[in-house]
């Protein structure tokens, strides 16, 4: 069967739009309407028009999507598409972690679950952390979840000491540095880029940290010719289809193979998206309680980072 073609069709004749993250595989990126990192996913899910939506990502991307617009139905290729960090936050722990600190105010990452964020103040993704957390006074007690990598580096970047609840990526906090430092040595002309969800050893080695967005553009924009990539190997894809005569070496995530995938984005295929955008499931369903509490503090973030200038 011809995936592209009957993807084409369908998606008209549904009025579906297909949102893709920067790590899906070349084929899913290709054929998508929209390919981006979390924050303009969000903002695409939370201004399109269309019926139906099909994310290729995640599956806090797709109850992102869906908490922005309970009325439409939203399919994810692959419902066991899920994320080590938003598992790595069980919302009854957090609970009682939260017992700890009642005057701080809670911001978190939006790779965390829904139930994660209707317990939370304020929503954050790798392209406007900093920035938000900056927009509070210094004195503004904060616990930050659930990457503490991340965390860590905000800490250091604005000089607050957030409370930080202790979970990572198992994609990103793997990276060792042993093999950067041999990439570098046997690159020198190469710059490092990584994204802030990598350990704090590797971050401290970086040229330029961001969202995968921020990456993309740094590697587009830079004068640099080589670039030492510390994040999932998908991008790639962008980076080397708008800078074709640069060269990109992926960070590996052991000597066995010179990938470095997420196992959870690359369950999705061209054919799962296929199935999902004919058969409208799996789709992505949510009590109307936790889409009304979860809706706060992801529109709380679109919106200050609209104010900000963070996005358009
Ligand atoms: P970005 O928002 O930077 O694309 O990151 C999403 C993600 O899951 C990184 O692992
Ligand atoms: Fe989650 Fe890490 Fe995969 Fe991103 S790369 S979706 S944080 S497991």
């Amino acid at each position: 069967m011809d995936f592209i073609k009957e993807i084409n069709r369908l998606r008209k004749e549904k009025n579906a739009i297909i949102l893709a993250h920067f790590y899906q595989v070349p084929e899913i990126q290709d054929i998508a309407d929209f390919v981006g990192d979390s924050l303009g996913l969000a903002q695409k899910a939370a201004n399109t028009d269309a019926d139906m939506i099909v994310f290729a990502g995640v599956h806090f991307m797709a109850e992102t999507a869906k908490i922005l617009n309970p009325d439409k139905l939203v399919v994810l290729p692959d419902l066991e598409a899920g994320c080590s960090l938003a598992d790595s936050c069980p919302p009854d722990r957090f609970g009682d972690f939260l017992k700890n600190y009642p005057d701080h105010i809670v911001i978190s990452y939006i790779n965390c679950s829904a139930e994660i964020k209707t317990m939370s103040d304020l929503i954050c993704t790798s392209g406007n952390a900093v920035e938000l957390v900056e927009s509070f006074p210094k004195e503004q007690k904060i616990v930050f979840a659930p990457d503490k990598n991340l965390g860590d580096y905000i800490n250091k970047k604005t000089g607050r000491s957030m409370v930080l609840w202790d979970g990572t990526c198992e994609v990103h906090d793997i990276l060792s540095t042993e093999a950067i430092i041999g990439l570098k040595t046997d690159n020198p002309d190469a710059e490092l880029i990584a994204h802030p969800e990598c350990k704090a050893a590797v971050l401290a080695l970086a040229d330029f940290v961001g969202s995968t967005t921020a990456l993309l553009n740094y590697s587009r924009t830079s004068k640099s010719e080589k670039f030492i990539v510390a994040t999932e190997s998908g991008i790639l894809h962008q980076m080397q289809r708008l800078s074709p005569e640069k060269t990109f070496l992926i960070v590996p995530s052991d000597e066995t193979c010179n990938c470095n995938d997420c196992p959870y984005m690359k369950l999705n295929t061209l054919e799962k998206l296929y199935l999902a955008l004919k058969n409208e499931k799996p789709s992505i369903e949510l009590a109307s309680e936790v889409i009304e509490a979860a809706k706060k503090p992801i529109e709380k973030m679109l919106s200050l980072s609209l104010e900000l200038g963070l996005i358009k």
